[in-house]
C-alpha cells in the first residue's frame, strides 16, 4: 500500500494526513502490522478527522481490490462514512455483512452499510437476515437456511474484512445491552469491542454477541483486515485490539490514538 502525505495547498483540513512521517514510522517499529496510517487530530473533536479516516479506508481498500473480490463488512458510524469516498474501479465486487444483527440502529448496521458500499462501487451486496442475541436453538436452525448459509460461506472465503473498533462500555450502552451482559463486561474489565466481540486490555475475549458470521479466529486467513478507529475515548480499545490483531491488519487511526499507542 502506498503511503502519502497530503499538503495543505487545497483545503486546510487536508493537512490532516500523516502516513509515512515519524508517528506512523514509530508505530510500525512497535507494532508488526501490514501497514499503519495516521490522520492528524482527534476524530471526536473534529468531524473532518473521522471523514479522513473513512476516506483513507476507502482509498486503501480500492488499491487492494481486484475484480470479483468479496469484502466482509462490519458496522458502526465510522464504517457508515466509507461509502461516501468509495468509487467504482473494479468489476463484480461483492460486499457482505460480517455478522448478523448486533443491536445497532439501522444506519450503523452492516446490512445498510454493504448496500451503500455496493452502490458506490457499482458492485453487489448481500443482506444477512439474522437478529442479535437469539437462542442457541434458533441460531442453529437459522444457519441451515440457504440464504444464511451463503453469507457464512462468503464470509469464510472473503479476501478482506473492513471494520471499526469501539470502546466496550460505550458500545454496550449504544446497543442497550441487558444488566447481565453489562455485569459480564464490567467484571471481565472489557475495554474494547469489534463486530460484536468484547475484549479486555490483554486482548482476551470477555463476551460475544450471539449471532452468525465471521469469528475472530477467521481473521488471520484474510488477505488483509482494514481496522479503522479515531477518538480519545477509543484509545484503550485500540491498544487492546492490537493484542489480538493478526499481522495482516492495516490500521487506520487518528493522532490521539497513535500517541497513546506510543506512550
Ligand atoms: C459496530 C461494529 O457497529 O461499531 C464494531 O460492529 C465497531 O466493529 C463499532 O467496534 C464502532 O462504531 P463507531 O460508531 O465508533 O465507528
Amino acid at each position: 500500500a502506498g503511503g502519502r502525505e497530503v499538503l495543505g495547498e487545497v483545503q486546510p483540513f487536508l493537512t490532516l494526513i500523516e502516513s509515512r512521517d515519524d508517528l506512523a514510522l514509530q508505530l510500525k517499529n512497535n507494532y508488526p502490522l501490514k501497514d499503519i496510517f495516521v490522520v492528524r487530530g482527534d476524530a471526536e473533536e473534529n468531524a473532518f478527522v473521522k471523514e479522513e479516516l473513512a476516506r483513507l479506508m476507502a482509498e486503501e481498500l480500492t488499491e487492494a481490490l481486484s475484480p470479483g473480490t468479496v469484502v466482509s463488512v462490519a458496522g458502526g458510524s465510522t464504517m457508515a462514512l466509507v461509502s461516501k469516498f468509495l468509487r467504482p474501479k473494479h468489476d463484480n465486487l461483492l460486499f457482505v455483512p460480517a455478522r448478523g444483527g448486533l443491536g445497532e440502529e439501522p444506519a450503523y448496521q452492516s446490512n445498510d452499510i454493504v448496500a451503500n458500499l455496493a452502490e458506490a462501487a457499482e458492485g453487489q451486496h448481500r443482506i444477512l437476515y439474522a437478529p442479535d442475541s437469539i437462542s442457541e436453538a434458533s441460531l442453529e436452525s437459522l444457519k441451515a437456511e440457504p440464504m444464511v448459509r451463503e453469507i457464512i460461506d462468503l464470509n469464510r472465503r472473503s479476501a478482506f474484512l473492513i471494520h471499526g473498533i469501539g470502546d466496550a462500555l460505550e458500545m454496550a450502552r449504544r446497543r442497550k445491552v441487558d444488566e447481565e451482559t453489562l455485569r459480564i463486561l464490567t467484571e471481565g474489565e472489557a475495554v474494547g469491542e469489534t463486530f460484536g466481540f468484547y475484549f479486555n486490555a490483554d486482548g482476551e475475549l470477555v463476551h460475544k454477541v450471539k449471532t452468525i458470521g465471521l469469528q475472530l479466529g477467521d481473521l488471520d486467513k484474510k488477505e488483509s483486515i482494514f481496522a479503522v478507529a479515531g477518538g480519545e475515548s477509543k484509545k484503550e480499545a485500540v491498544k487492546a485490539y492490537l493484542k489480538l490483531a493478526p499481522e495482516n491488519t492495516i490500521l487506520i487511526i487518528d493522532e490521539v490514538i497513535a500517541r497513546h499507542l506510543l506512550a
